[in-house]
């Protein structure tokens, strides 16, 4: 028995955990009835919609050709039955039809115990504090390059996470974009390809100067933030300039605990970040803490230095302080820190619309301190995970 009469208008595989044993048509649904006892409804429209038939998605893209606005609006299921291997047969009442893979079926069925079962399997960020600090995740650049089991195991820690490093990697000029580069294209911006971060006299960041850095993401000046920054250590030779990081959403869930007033104002006021150079003018209004539908986090964005002045109705202004000055105050909490020197050789790569980062101050006279940097999109780590994990 197998299913492979049956078309998969996708490149996903989609195992057989479940069988359809009993079909029953409704009017204008199809019920399934699966081998552990799980019932599915389809309506009519649904099943009509996916079609997975070489007329229905051109199968060198596996991209829809049909539209569904197309069918008449009296279209009816005739005919369904269980073939070989659960494989699901429709006739329709224009004479197309239609075969269904069980193991597809199942992964898209939409009733409510399939629905739960789909949003528990996706994955979660897992949460962190200054336990980090023992259990950050560290991975041998060569390995890196030369192993996909590595690579998959990295962008794993670095999607659930949000932090990672990378250790032993060369201190050449040009090195993180071969290791980016191993991963997606590189997100381009007004600092470049490649940023170079030193302190630098013509400054057109705070970044590159000797400063402190106060906890932030990087480009919340823009609609996007990067998803993913890489800090690729070149020479760290100079007195303090430490690296500092906590999980924005740990500190939002805290923030949700302690002060659930102030959460929910950071969730639903729209903040404006610019940025000032002579060159650009890049502006941004949007909350600190975004939400998703689901009430889950989505993104955190906060610099500081890039912050324009608030806009709010009066009678709100004294809670808006109130709210972003506390939660200025938790991400400088050292219980919810990594704090950590990057040495030559060893770069930072972390969820930069999720975990915020600092630098201590340094001293520019005691040595030579040189980072490089770079931005992907979040997109550009899930799209190549995806795809690593198709073949594991
Ligand atoms: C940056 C930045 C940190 C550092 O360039 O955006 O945060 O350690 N740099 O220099
Ligand atoms: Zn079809
Ligand atoms: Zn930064």
């Amino acid at each position: 028995m197998t299913t492979a009469n049956a078309t998969i208008a996708d490149w996903r595989s989609y195992p057989v955990t479940a069988v359809p044993v009993a079909l029953t048509l409704h009017p204008g649904s199809l019920q399934v009835t699966w081998s552990d006892g799980r019932v599915s409804p389809f309506h009519d429209l649904w099943l009509r919609d996916n079609c997975p038939c070489p007329t229905c998605v051109y199968p060198v893209t596996r991209e829809q050709m049909f539209e569904i606005a197309d069918v008449p609006d009296d279209l009816l299921l005739v005919e369904a039955r269980i073939e070989d291997a659960g494989v699901v047969r429709l006739g329709w009442s224009d004479g197309h039809a239609s075969v269904f893979h069980p193991g597809w079926l199942r992964a898209h069925a939409y009733d409510a115990e399939s629905r739960a079962e789909r949003a528990h399997e996706q994955a979660h960020p897992h949460l962190w504090r200054s336990e980090m600090n023992q259990q950050l995740a560290g991975f041998d650049y060569e390995e890196v390059m030369t192993s996909d089991q590595v690579l998959t195991d990295w962008l794993r820690a670095l999607r659930d996470s949000g932090l990672t490093q990378i250790r032993n990697a060369p201190t050449t000029a040009g090195s993180l974009d071969g290791l980016a580069r191993r991963v997606a294209f590189i997100r381009e911006s007004s600092f470049g390809v490649m940023f170079e971060v030193k302190s630098k006299a013509d400054a057109d960041s705070n970044a590159y100067t000797a400063f402190n850095l106060p906890l932030h993401t990087d480009l919340p000046t823009r609609e996007l933030q990067p998803g993913v920054q890489f800090l690729y250590c070149l020479r760290n030779d100079a007195i303090g300039g430490n690296s500092r990081f906590v999980d924005g959403f740990a500190v939002a869930e805290e923030l949700r605990r302690v002060a659930p007033a102030c959460f929910e104002l950071l969730t639903q006021t729209s903040v404006e970040f610019r940025n000032k150079s002579a060159r650009n003018d890049y502006r941004c209004n949007a909350p600190i803490i975004a939400l998703n539908d689901d009430g889950s986090y989505r993104e955190i964005r906060m610099a500081n230095f890039l912050r324009g002045p608030f806009d709010v109705a009066p009678e709100v202004m004294p809670q808006l302080y109130e709210a972003y000055r506390l939660f200025i105050r938790m991400t400088r909490e050292p219980r919810l820190q990594v704090a950590r020197r990057l040495e030559a050789g060893q770069a930072w790569v972390f969820d930069n619309r999720r975990v915020l980062h600092a630098r201590d101050a340094f001293d520019p006279a005691s040595g030579e301190r040189h980072f490089q940097g770079c931005y992907l999109d979040r997109d550009e780590l899930l799209s190549r995970l995806f795809v690593l994990e198709r073949k594991s």
